[in-house]
């Protein structure tokens, strides 16, 4: 069965005392527990550590997260990170391949590849992130384009528990505008991910495997999102950054 997830997608926003903030303030909100809803915090690189601390001071009922990653172990690699870093300061998730990430920064199917293989051999769990842009909504193309990015995204992955592997469907059209895809657009895509999980890893492994959905996702629509048989939480980034709100996302998850 899997775990319903709700991960929030701080991006570039709240400087190290705030992040501390807004993490108290969450475990506040979140102290009569999560239900059977797994939460995640995703906050910048620099406030990692506080947060951390105050998970591990207050034993909040949230996991930490990074945004990013470096797939090579340690060296002359300017500006990044690397995962026993992350495990080192207690992240034990990392968003991977989140369409900024890919539209900015230049990120390739083929870097998302390496980081979730070198996240994978130091037990971070990927929230692998595709999707597609307006013009290929708009061209009808959009399932046959989700696909082939999780094909590239998943070669030669070797995934021995199919629970600390996870794909976030994000069509990018629906990101930070407020337009949220429907539940039943939503579905669309994570259905056909989740057949071509079944074809790459098998039906037993496909199964266990989380599809989240983003997008302006909010405390609003993530019932009818859940509802859905392949749609199994959320990668969530403005409703976030606001303790109450997100906080109601996760009752609502329930
Ligand atoms: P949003 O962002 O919820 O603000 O649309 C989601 C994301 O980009 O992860």
């Amino acid at each position: 069965m899997r775990k319903v997830m709700i991960a929030g997608n701080w991006k570039m926003n709240k400087t190290f005392s705030e992040g501390v903030e807004l993490a108290l303030a969450l475990n506040e909100e979140l102290k009569d527990g999560t239900g059977d809803v797994e939460v995640v915090v995703c906050p910048p690189a620099v406030d990692l550590k506080g947060v951390a601390e105050v998970i591990e001071q207050n034993d909040a009922p949230f996991g930490l997260g990074a945004q990013n990653v470096y797939w090579e172990e340690k060296g002359a690699f300017t500006g990044e990170t690397a995962p026993d870093m992350l495990t080192a300061i207690g992240a034990g998730y990392c968003i991977i391949g989140h369409s900024e990430r890919r539209g900015y920064f230049g990120e390739t199917d083929e870097d998302i590849n390496k980081k979730a293989k070198a996240l994978m051999a130091h037990g971070i769990v990927p929230i692998s992130c595709c999707g597609e842009p307006l013009e290929i909504r708009e061209a009808g193309t959009h399932v046959e384009f989700v696909v082939n990015q999780i094909k590239a995204d998943t070669a030669d992955l070797v995934i021995d528990d199919p629970a600390k592997y996870v794909i976030a469907y994000e069509p990018i059209w629906a990101i930070g505008t407020g337009k949220t895809a429907t539940a039943d657009d939503a579905q669309e895509v994570c259905g056909a991910i989740r057949e071509t999980l079944v074809e790459i890893f098998g039906a037993e492994t496909a199964a266990e495997i989380r599809v989240l959905y983003g997008g302006s996702a909010n405390e609003k629509n993530i019932a009818d999102l859940v509802a859905k048989p392949d749609v199994d939480g959320a990668l969530v980034g403005g409703a976030s950054l606001k303790a109450p709100q997100f906080a109601e996302m996760v009752k609502n998850a329930q």
